[in-house]
């Protein structure tokens, strides 16, 4: 299942294709409590089953300053391929707080050029979430700022 999820991450589009990530996946339960500690959000850690930390790699970069969108794309889809395994997933920020970005470089050992991005704590749910939906119409523009989705569907556009 670590492998389906890892396989799902690097399956997300990224700029140019450029795949600037790594995925260090924690099984140790010694490092997952230590992990409760470099993060204080993060203290279902030590519970879950596994923990994912997705890192962007500098030197893998072609267009600069596009790691963010594509690790987070990566993450995304983690999330979704949880999901669709039946298990539950939480992410968790760590760039761009520098405190987190170093207590992970530490913990973990990863070199300079590669930045702790986000962690994705997976384990398996203790109850089923039923699915939400946050749609808001009032941030949905049409053909422009001015025009609110909602608007437009019951009055013809001003031109
Ligand atoms: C960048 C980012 C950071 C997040 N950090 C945390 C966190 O520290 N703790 C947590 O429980 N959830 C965290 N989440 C999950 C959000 O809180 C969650 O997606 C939101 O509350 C909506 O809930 P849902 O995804 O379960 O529907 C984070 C999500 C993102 C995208």
């Amino acid at each position: 299942m670590v492998k389906t999820l890892v396989t799902a991450a690097m399956a997300a589009p990224s700029v140019a294709d450029e795949r600037p990530w790594h995925f260090i996946v924690i099984h140790d339960p010694a490092i997952k409590h230590q992990i409760t500690a470099v993060h204080r959000f993060a203290y279902m850690a030590a519970q879950a089953s596994v923990a994912l930390l997705v890192c962007g790699d500098k030197r893998l970069e072609k267009q600069r300053g596009f790691w963010v969108q594509d690790c987070a794309a990566a993450t995304e889809n983690i999330l979704i391929e949880a999901q669709q395994l039946g298990l539950g997933a939480v992410w968790l920020a760590v760039y761009p707080v520098e405190g987190l970005v170093q207590g992970f470089r530490r913990l973990l050992g990863i070199p300079e050029h590669v930045i702790p991005f986000g962690l994705v704590l997976v384990g398996h749910p203790a109850k089923q979430q039923k699915p939400v939906n946050r749609y808001d119409e009032s941030r949905v523009h049409t053909d422009g700022w001015d025009n609110l989705w909602s608007n437009s569907a019951r009055q013809p556009r001003r031109e």
